[in-house]
């Protein structure tokens, strides 16, 4: 049966401009799960007339009407998250990036050697995130390849569009917690890819993808970065994630340990990070670079001629004081930009505080510093428009699936979230009574600011109803 919605949608267009529809009808093939066609304006009295004019009677398909205070609007999509870290959000925030990793990181994701243990962390994590509104995740998983494999279970089961990563790393990390050699953590690598596409008939529509995840560059000897630049080298389709321009001890490390290893800029200049992934070949369409926060000029260039995508995480940014990227910058550059959570850096799983962090990130980057162009998104902070496209369509570009989700549109997948801003009566005005439920535009920015997984009430990931506040008992 063919799924229709009535009622309010909103979904993003461009960068500073959204879709604001209050009466659209929107029809899901039963077959594909993917948004058939959308109707705009339409008058309930003309509603069975539209049906029929797409071959539909209100008898023969799954119907919706959305009430007062609910609307649609697309999934969001995490860029960046290390499920094995969830166990530790809202602690080790005293410390920064490097010490951090050392005193907390490390030892939780050690832990991930064993199966069982993963199981029991892995399945309520997927589920809240799922419920929090993710219909997309690039999840960063530990290093090893069980705990990897019971991840991309859960994910594929619960029916979650992802990305899954066994991260590498041999070097720079405990004995309890380094890989042993090159050769194992790329065969490991491997064998995920092969376990991952093994999941499905048609592993290339497959909702899970794997994604190759070297932890950083001063986790991966010289010899891991290359022979993970040839694995992505043959095979182009495969998506690539990992940390970039983090923090300023990071960044001044990174340089230390590879400045003997790749050849110096032309320019007589000293090798910057982002050039360190670039010299492996690791930057591409389809690369996820996490953070990105104190890029020099030269690295944005790099970034724009790769076409390789930044997930802003300002969550994680503030939390480990690493930092304010100054993301408007980027996006007048035209690099991709997508926001992640990243915890437990961050310390919250909903994309909701994302947002509300993206926010707060480019008001203070804009508050001492106008920019000479007004029009530019470095001169101001970002607005609902903008903040909803790096949420949602912003993450799609990011992990170079634009056409597949990221918006409800025509011949993209149903990826989709029923939201409510009534109360649990039904009754419009969950923040009090003076709000003004007739502003679509109002409505969209007090659940980006205020809400949280109870107005999430349906998640939807391929036309399939997977999670939400309605699916709990
Ligand atoms: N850089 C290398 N590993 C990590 C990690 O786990 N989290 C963050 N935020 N940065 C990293
Ligand atoms: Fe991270």
């Amino acid at each position: 049966m063919h799924k229709v919605f009535y009622g309010a949608l909103v979904s993003p267009r461009t960068l500073s401009a959204l879709t604001v529809s209050p009466s659209a009808l929107l029809c899901v093939s039963h077959t594909s799960g993917d948004i058939e066609w959308i109707e705009h304006d339409v008058h309930p009295s003309a509603l069975r007339g539209v049906l029929a004019n797409h071959g539909l009677q209100l008898d023969d398909i799954e119907f919706t009407e959305l009430k007062h205070g609910e609307f649609l609007m697309p999934g969001f999509i995490d860029t960046h998250l290390h499920p094995c870290q969830v166990p530790n959000a809202g602690s080790g925030q005293e410390h920064e990036l490097l010490d951090w990793l050392k005193h907390y990181t490390f030892p939780l994701e050690a832990k991930f050697k064993d199966d069982d243990f993963a199981k029991r962390v892995y399945s309520p994590v997927v589920r809240r995130i799922v419920d929090a509104g993710t219909t997309t995740c690039c999840y960063f998983g530990s290093q090893q390849l069980g705990a990897n494999k019971v991840l991309a279970d859960l994910v594929h089961d619960i029916g979650q569009r992802a990305f899954v990563g066994k991260c590498n790393m041999n070097r720079e990390a405990p004995d309890y917690y380094v890989e042993p050699s090159t050769a194992h953590s790329v065969e490991a690598t491997h064998q995920l890819i092969h376990y991952i596409r093994g999941l499905t008939p048609r592993p290339e529509s497959a909702l899970v993808q794997p994604i190759l995840t070297p932890r950083f560059a001063i986790s991966c000897t010289p010899d891991l970065l290359q022979s993970l630049g040839e694995l992505a080298l043959a095979d182009p389709s495969l998506t690539i994630q990992t940390h970039l321009s983090e923090n300023a001890s990071e960044i001044a490390y990174t340089k230390e340990l590879f400045k003997d290893h790749i050849p110096p800029p032309a320019d007589g200049k000293e090798i910057t990070y982002a050039g360190v992934y670039d010299a492996y070949h690791l930057l591409r369409e389809n690369t996820v670079l996490a953070h990105a926060v104190h890029l020099e000029d030269e690295e944005i260039e790099l970034l724009h001629r790769r076409k390789a995508g930044v997930s802003h995480c300002p969550t994680s940014n503030f939390n480990l004081r690493s930092g304010c990227a100054k993301i408007g910058v980027l996006l007048d550059r035209g690099i991709k930009v997508g926001l992640g959570t990243d915890v437990s850096g961050g310390f919250s799983l909903s994309m909701l505080t994302a947002v509300q962090h993206a926010s707060v990130a480019s008001k203070l980057a804009t508050l001492h510093h106008p920019c000479p162009s007004a029009d530019s998104f470095a001169s101001r902070h970002l607005g609902i428009p903008t903040l909803l496209y790096l949420a949602t369509q912003g993450g799609a570009d990011v992990c170079n699936i634009p056409r597949r989700t990221g918006s409800l549109d025509p011949g993209k997948a149903f990826d989709a979230l029923l939201v409510s801003v009534c109360d649990t009566a039904g009754n419009p005005g969950l923040w009090g009574s003076d709000f003004d439920l007739e502003e679509l535009e109002a409505m969209l920015e007090r659940f980006l600011f205020c809400g949280d997984d109870r107005n999430i009430r349906r998640v939807y990931v391929q036309g399939k109803f997977i999670g939400g506040k309605e699916s709990r008992p």
